[in-house]
């Protein structure tokens, strides 16, 4: 196997239903409760042998009320999500297939059309 294969491999792309986007601050919130978000995201992952890949990110461009999470394919952004939160997030929607709509801040698959929740 070459290295880009072991790669892909390690990242679990053969398998993966969602990619998830985490930013850790250090703008939108303290970079120490990001990384927990972030640590707690990865042993939920592996825990729950979820179909997600994941990446951590310094900035979405929001830069308030994060740590943010982004779910792929369906482009839903999540705010300020705490560990508690994305056990949430886990259970309904990457395991139930239903965002968690009171914590949604915007919608934006990414060929569709935008769709924010109701202010
Ligand atoms: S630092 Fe998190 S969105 Fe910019």
């Amino acid at each position: 196997m070459d290295a880009v294969a072991k790669g892909f491999a390690k990242a679990g792309l053969s398998s993966a239903r969602y990619h998830l986007f985490l930013c850790r601050g250090p703008e939108c919130c303290a970079r120490e409760d990001g990384e927990r978000t972030w640590e707690h995201i990865k042993a939920e992952i592996k825990a729950h042998n979820l179909p997600a890949m994941r990446t951590k990110a310094d900035c979405l461009r929001v830069c308030a009320e994060g740590p943010w999470l982004v779910v792929y394919p369906d482009g839903v952004w999540y705010s300020q999500v705490t560990p508690e939160r994305f056990d949430r997030i886990r259970r309904e929607h990457l395991e139930g297939g239903v965002p968690v709509a009171e914590w949604v801040r915007a919608t934006q698959p990414l060929g569709g059309s935008r769709r924010d929740p109701p202010a």
